[in-house]
């Protein structure tokens, strides 16, 4: 049956997007823009990655288009990512376009911090609920030499003023080969005191950032069960990328991001769409849809969600083959697929 879609007056069949795994897909990762303003080195090369041109990335009114085409088939939760979101103009107005999107209920921002610090009330109007936050040490040397730019302050003030706003706060630290003890021991203790939760991530292999693999037989997990003997899993019902952990006298959590070492298909429930278009559904896929091309060409609403439908249930990454034929994504960094 057909209705017209409240968000555009155009014509949609709404449902549930649900794969052939019969998991359900209520969450879209939307990458904006492939640019950043930082060089993270397990990212990308000191140079950057090679920059899409500007017509190739979607428009606003594109990108909104499609975030009401999913709103309609079930997603809820809409993760703004990049390259870092704030390099590209005019993203507060993208998310206030968003929040309006009927069905979208959950708005929210991945982002390095670096621009964020003086759009925070903007940030909180245009109702984002919470920030993942790269944020990998809290060295000042130290941060520039892994992201290639010297802007811990700008990230910190970031990080002070979100939760100053009521802005929920998820840090996100990758762990590299040379991340030493006191340095994981020090990001915990940002949520010793705030309801923050601490994420660190094991390093995922791209075809333009080298990556040692310095884990050997000892975890991540390991390492930080090792360091914190008195942390405890949490256990939840809602698919999460990080296993979550409490400590006694603490207000965070400390969680743990298992990127290369756990599979996480069996309880995804998200779509990406990259900043060029293209619909992912797996990490690990090439991209199963163009959907710029169905903009572009003057597909209306109901053949776009019906050909979604369809990339949906037929490429949905059966038992993990796709983690499991390559754990080296193919794209030549993060910036390009938005985590
Ligand atoms: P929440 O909505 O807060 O759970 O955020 P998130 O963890 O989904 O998003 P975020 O952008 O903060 O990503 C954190 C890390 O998780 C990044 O390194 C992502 O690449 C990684 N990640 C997210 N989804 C997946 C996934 O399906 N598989 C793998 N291997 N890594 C993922
Ligand atoms: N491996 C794991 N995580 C990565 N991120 C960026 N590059 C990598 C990588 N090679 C993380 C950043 C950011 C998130 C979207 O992805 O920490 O917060
Ligand atoms: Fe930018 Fe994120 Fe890549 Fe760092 S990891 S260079 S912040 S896109």
């Amino acid at each position: 049956m057909s209705q017209h879609h409240p968000a555009n007056g155009r014509r949609v069949t709404p449902g549930q997007l649900v794969d052939n795994f019969n998991r359900k897909i209520s969450y879209l990762r939307l990458s904006i823009t492939d640019r950043c303003n930082l060089r993270c080195r397990y990212c990308c090369p000191a140079e950057g990655i090679e920059q899409v041109p500007h017509e190739d990335i979607l428009t606003f009114e594109e990108i909104r288009r499609l975030v009401a085409i999913l709103a309609a088939y079930g997603v809820k939760k809409v993760r703004i990512t990049g390259g870092e979101p704030f390099a590209r103009k005019g993203v507060l107005s993208l998310l206030e376009a968003m929040k309006k999107i009927d069905g979208v209920e959950q708005l929210y921002l991945t982002t390095n911090g670096v621009l964020a610090a003086d759009h925070l009330h903007a940030l909180k109007a245009a109702g984002v609920a919470g920030i993942n936050l790269s944020l990998d040490t809290l060295d000042r040397q130290r941060y520039a030499q892994i992201t290639r730019r010297d802007r811990l302050d700008d990230v910190l003030r970031t990080f002070h003023g979100a939760l100053a706003l009521d802005i929920g706060v998820k840090i996100n630290s990758v762990v590299l080969e040379d991340t030493s003890d006191e340095e994981l021991i020090e990001m915990v203790e940002l949520g010793r005191k705030r309801p923050v939760d601490v994420r660190f991530i094991e390093q995922m292999p791209f075809s333009g950032a080298e990556i040692i693999d310095h884990l050997g037989r000892e975890s991540l997990l390991w390492r930080l069960q090792n360091l914190f003997a008195d942390m405890v899993e949490l256990r939840t019902d809602t698919p999460t990328t990080a296993r979550l952990f409490t400590r006694p006298d603490f207000k965070g959590r400390i969680g743990v991001i298992e990127g290369n070492s756990r599979h996480f298909c069996a309880s995804c429930n998200k779509v990406r769409i990259t900043s060029t278009g293209m619909l992912k559904t797996c990490l690990y896929d090439n991209g199963v849809l163009d959907l710029r091309a169905l903009l572009r060409s003057g597909r209306d609403d109901e053949e776009i969600g019906r050909q979604i439908v369809d990339a949906v249930v037929r490429s949905a990454p059966d038992g993990h083959s796709a983690e499991k034929a390559s754990r080296r994504l193919s794209e030549p960094s993060m910036a390009a697929i938005g985590g």
